[in-house]
């Protein structure tokens, strides 16, 4: 048997899997982002062996106030919030939750296309505030979403989960820009002959909607900026299902107000929650979501339950199924 390790939890857990990791280690929950919790979270880091949560930032100074720690297990695909250099150097796994969320983020990047090519949100509110008073017109028209061509950049699980639904469910050609092309045949082979592999200015000329699903790194912060958007099909909506910080939001909404671009769907900002003078809160042609890509009870529970299993195997010391490797960075 394991000898029991503390663990801090950072982010609450649904109960079940905090009873998991209760019934095997010393468990403090403890939320850094709650005024309320913050100095138990930074008082209990100096005994920490393993902690389990997301989105809060674990900076290297962070990782000095925890000398014993082992390892962290995110409730996340992505890992931008971790110094994944610092990790590396002191040795501390990482373990993420890959592959449990493409399908539900997937459909997030879906509803954002359907909701801004058909003008959703804006039209459900010209009824709900009594302005539906005629049938109607151009004016008012989206643009269809069947048949249109669809880019992305950034082609790995959720990238592929996304061109399915494009491509067999709405009869989308679809380009991808990746840095190599995916051998569609092991892979996906569903996908074979539908999604394409394009150099990334073919791709944003020749798409209708460009859609980003790229992690956040140095090589991609701030990558999607005006040379970009000057480079997509004039008209096309850009959705940002991926990282904020990938792209330049002065860039996006001078884009937007150019007309180069029709809308923009975003589920994802440089700066989260959004802050109220961003003036992407309310755009009339963007839709604004809060990071919900993965939230809903099915999904969140599934990688609550992975990045649990994940703790737990590593404090066990055995191997998990998702390591993330720092060493890549
Ligand atoms: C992730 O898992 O990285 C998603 O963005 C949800 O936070």
């Amino acid at each position: 048997m394991t000898a029991r390790k503390k663990v801090l939890v950072f982010r609450e857990l649904p109960d079940d899997q905090l009873a998991r990791l209760e019934a095997a280690h010393d468990v403090k929950v403890a939320n850094p982002k709650l005024p309320t919790q913050r100095d138990a979270f930074h008082a209990a880091l100096a005994e920490v062996q393993g902690m389990i949560g997301s989105s809060y930032p674990v900076d290297a100074a962070l990782l000095v106030a925890a000398p014993k720690l082992e390892v962290i297990s995110s409730v996340s695909v992505g890992v931008d919030n971790y110094a994944l250099d610092a990790l590396q150097a002191r040795g501390i796994m990482l373990c993420h939750t890959p592959g449990v969320l493409d399908e539900t983020v997937a459909d997030t990047v879906f509803a954002l296309l359907m909701a801004t090519s058909r003008r959703v949100v804006e039209l459900a509110n010209l009824v709900r505030e009594g302005r539906w008073d005629k049938n109607i017109g151009e004016d008012l028209f989206g643009f269809d979403v069947h048949g249109k061509t669809l880019g992305l950049l950034g082609f790995g699980r959720i990238g592929q989960a996304i061109a399915r639904r494009a491509a067999l469910g709405f009869g989308m050609p679809v380009r991808y820009h990746a840095r190599r092309p995916v051998d569609l045949a092991t892979q996906a082979p569903e996908l074979q002959g539908k999604a394409l592999h394009t150099a990334l200015d073919a791709m944003l000329a020749e798409s209708d909607f460009v859609v980003a699903m790229l992690p956040l790194s140095a090589s991609t912060r701030g990558m999607i900026d005006a040379d970009l958007f000057a480079q997509m099909k004039p008209g096309a909506i850009f959705i940002n299902g991926g990282r904020g910080a990938t792209v330049n939001e002065d860039d996006l909404l001078a884009a937007l107000d150019s007309g180069q671009l029709l809308a923009a769907g975003l589920d994802v900002f440089a700066k989260e929650p959004l802050p109220m003078a961003s003036a992407l809160r309310t755009h009339p042609r963007v839709t604004p979501l809060p990071h919900i890509g993965s939230a809903t009870h099915e999904t969140r529970h599934a990688m609550a339950e992975l990045a649990t299993t994940n703790l737990l195997r590593a404090l066990a010391g055995e191997r998990p199924a998702a390591v993330y490797d720092t060493a890549a960075v």
